[in-house]
């Protein structure tokens, strides 16, 4: 039986590239999103793919997409907490809503626990792996982003301490992609040059890193969070 990934948030941008890479290198993919419309195009191009229209933040909604996927594929090796609500842009703090507050830490941060712990059972008989979709904004930020950073700074804390008690059996990790171009932005040259690396982001850019973390060759690796930004974390910058 094919090992199986399931993908939070998979329908579009990052999580659709990590889906449309695990289906290329063989793997069964189930994306649990929220946008159904995006769903139904997602599966038509990710080979052999199953969806639920699914809300993370929701227990129930989430019970249900574990169950249609172990029901589908008879199994799940490595689970991708990628769903997100990606704009880390919000009112000044002074001003900020506790719902906006809210709905950003249960979808961004809440949804990864939930999601983890209706898996856990299927991750644990396969020895599979959960990758959380940090960002570098966990760790660094512009201003009136608070929200954003605080449940991205919560997946970086949730994933150490879900690595150290849900080992041996499974492994947890997680990424901290920078700009990745997954909306199809303009960008100029300036944007790519002031990165060490040379470009922005791409999805495959991160899907790589997602796939190889779910491999056994990453075996000996858990509770760490990789950076994927091109360099621009550890680039200084002082102002003239
Ligand atoms: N693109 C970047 O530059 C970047 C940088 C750092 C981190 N990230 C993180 O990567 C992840 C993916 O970002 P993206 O740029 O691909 O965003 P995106 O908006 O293109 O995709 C996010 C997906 O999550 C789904 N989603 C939103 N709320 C959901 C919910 N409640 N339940 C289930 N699905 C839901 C959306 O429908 C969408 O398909 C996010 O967690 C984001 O914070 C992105």
């Amino acid at each position: 039986m094919q090992e199986c990934v399931l993908i939070t948030g998979g329908a579009q941008g990052i999580g659709l590239a990590c889906a449309l890479y695990f289906a290329e290198k063989g793997w069964s993919v189930f994306i649990a999103d929220i946008n159904e419309n995006a769903c139904i195009s997602a599966s038509d191009r990710v080979r052999g793919s199953a969806f639920a229209v699914t809300d993370v933040a929701d227990e129930d909604s989430v019970r249900s997409a574990v169950e249609k996927c172990s029901g589908r594929f008879g199994r799940i090796d490595a689970l991708i907490n990628n769903a997100g609500i990606a704009s880390p842009y919000a009112a000044p703090l002074d001003k900020l809503s506790l719902e906006h507050w809210n709905r950003i830490i249960s979808v961004n941060l809440t949804g990864a626990f939930l999601m983890t712990k209706h898996c856990v059972p299927f991750l644990r008989k396969n020895c599979g792996s959960v990758i959380n979709m940090a960002s570098t904004r966990a760790l660094q930020s512009e201003k009136n982003s608070e929200s954003y950073a605080a449940s991205k700074g919560g997946l970086l804390a949730f994933t150490h301490a879900a690595a150290v008690s849900l080992g041996p059996e499974i492994r947890v990790n997680s990424i901290s992609p920078g700009w990745i171009n997954v909306s199809g932005w303009d960008t100029t040259e300036a944007d790519h040059a002031q990165h060490p690396a040379g470009r922005v982001g791409k999805g495959e850019d991160i899907a790589s890193l997602a796939y190889y973390l779910a491999s056994k060759e990453a075996e000996f690796i858990t509770g760490q969070n990789f950076t994927a930004d091109g360099g621009m974390t550890v680039k200084m910058i002082y102002e003239d």
